[in-house]
């Protein structure tokens, strides 16, 4: 009896803390929350009209942006977020910004989603991703930094159906070190869920051995259950194969086209491996590697649950500082595996056309032998672009156009193809092409990010070509930006015989359904 009444009264007591942690806990968000984003209100007002600020890629009102963290979809929605520092424009003070759309292209930026609970000694909510459980609760994870302890993976759940207050889960931490048994893992972080067959798997990034150099590795953890709250750490499941990697951050395995893909972070470019993945052994086998972007993309994260095919979103890293808003994620990509090649593919994703301003007219254009340079009339200008460009420098050096180019026809971004290299602002990637073959690209020019893609082989074919398959390379880069000159020139360098034809030209819409 004394017995039975002290367990009731110790259940009572202890439901009475938790309860009160519970508050407080609340009363910490709220406060910490409402900070963070008066200071983002606060800065928008500054950045608002920024000429050089991105319209169609996604970023915070103010503040800093990097790795896009946590894609989901629930309840007809897509929640993006990412790494945002609401303080300022330099990285610091890891929160999770959050928005939400309809298609993946029209936005609504929504309040910042996570925070650093200081009370439990948190310092920076560092990257991580998103599963709606079996039960349909969504539930994200994220690595948990504090300078009192080594990183943690945390989780948080949300408090509504629009997933817009989130708490931290009361079995925090998820994953500690203590799961590695005796092997200590460094820089142990961004765990990437994802499901195969019937179980839930997780994959963080570090380095093994740092008192031998280090070693980038990826590493694996399988769900105990469906609370997805206990995990079991099943091994080393890839190093990277670069002796000078020494860590691996933001890794993304998932299956797709019936193999699976690795993606590493590892400093720029970003490596994706297309391999056999075997949970038993562990072990990803590559068997085609390549590059997600040859400019200034990091720590992209994939969709993979809830939509046809993965759709891929990177960081747009390169915008200078001061300007009170820093970088932004990359246009969509929707991936796929190349039949004839087994090479990842990256298509622009197709609800983009829903940008387009359909007030303003599609152009084409076409020169069969370009000189020197052509200053396109004002009628091409434009800061938000998007042009279906294919480029055959016949027997000329080199052929291609620029972008932001003043009235009188001087400065301008360069995008120029020689035959082998596509160059975009001086950043270089290989696109060998077949003999008559023309190289078809997508430019999306937003003030100052610019991306292009070139689509080859499987992708082309969908713009009316037969190549065989050979690859798709994205150069995105931030780009000087001048409000005043917003001209198109075309060019071509040794020769005239080259050949530019603009299939389609069209300006863009912002992508913000609600603000800027
Ligand atoms: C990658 C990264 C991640 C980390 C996050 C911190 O850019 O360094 O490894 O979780 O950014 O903002």
């Amino acid at each position: 009896m004394r017995r039975y009444v002290w367990v009731i009264g110790s259940v009572v007591a202890s439901w009475g803390v938790a309860a009160a942690a519970g508050q407080d806990e609340a009363a910490e968000r709220e406060s910490l929350l409402a900070r963070a984003n008066a200071a983002v209100a606060a800065a928008a007002a500054r950045v608002e009209n920024d000429p050089s600020r991105p319209v169609f890629h996604i970023l915070p009102a103010a503040g800093w942006l990097n790795d896009p963290n946590g894609l989901l979809r629930h309840d007809g929605w897509y929640h993006v977020f990412f790494q945002h520092n609401p303080y300022g424009d330099e990285w610091g003070h890891m929160h999770w910004g959050h928005v939400r759309s309809r298609d993946l292209v029209r936005w609504e930026r929504l309040p910042i989603a996570l925070w650093p609970t200081k009370s439990l000694g948190e310092d920076h909510v560092f990257s991580g991703s998103a599963v709606v459980r079996k039960d349909g609760t969504p539930m994200l994870f994220y690595t948990s930094i504090s300078g009192h302890r080594p990183p943690e993976q945390w989780a948080a759940i949300p408090e509504d159906a629009d997933l817009v207050t989130w708490r931290k889960h009361p079995s925090n931490p998820i994953l500690t070190e203590s799961i590695h048994g005796g092997s200590r893992i460094y820089e142990w972080r961004d765990p990437y869920v994802f499901r195969h067959g019937e179980a839930t798997y997780l994959v963080c990034g570090g380095n093994l051995n740092a008192s031998q150099g280090g070693q980038g590795a990826v590493f694996l953890y399988r769900a105990d259950d469906d609370t997805l709250t206990k995990w079991s750490y099943r091994g080393v499941v890839f190093t990277h194969p670069d002796p000078e990697v020494k860590n691996v951050e933001c890794p993304i395995l998932f299956p797709l086209d019936g193999r699976f893909v690795l993606i590493t972070s590892q400093g720029q470019p970003v490596d994706w491996f297309v391999g056999e993945f075997d949970p038993e052994t562990p072990s990803f086998t590559p068997t085609a590697r390549g590059k997600i972007d040859d400019g200034q993309v990091y720590a992209p994260s994939v969709l993979v649950e809830g939509v046809e095919r993965p759709i891929l979103f990177g960081w747009i890293n390169g915008v200078p500082s001061g300007k009170g808003w820093r970088h932004c994620l990359t246009l969509p990509r929707q991936l796929s595996i190349g039949r004839l090649d087994g090479r990842l593919k990256q298509m622009p994703y197709t609800q983009l056309r829903e940008l387009i301003d359909a007030d303003l007219p599609d152009r084409h254009l076409f020169r069969d032998s370009i000189e020197g340079r052509e200053l396109l009339g004002p009628e091409w200008s434009g800061d938000s672009l998007w042009l279906q460009v294919s480029l055959d420098p016949g027997k000329a050096r080199a052929v291609g156009l620029d972008l932001l180019v003043s009235d009188d026809g001087t400065g301008g971004v360069p995008i120029r193809f020689d035959g082998r290299s596509l160059e975009v602002a001086g950043t270089k990637a290989e696109v060998p092409l077949q003999p008559g073959e023309s190289l078809h690209l997508a430019i999306y020019l937003d003030r100052s990010i610019l991306e292009v893609v070139s689509l080859r082989g499987e992708a082309a074919s969908i713009a009316g070509t037969n190549t065989p398959a050979d690859g798709s390379a994205w150069i995105s880069r931030v780009v000087d930006f001048d409000p005043a000159r917003t001209r198109v020139a075309l060019r071509a360098e040794g020769g005239s015989s080259g050949r530019i034809e603009i299939r389609h030209a069209y300006r863009m819409k912002p992508a913000w359904v609600t603000g800027r």
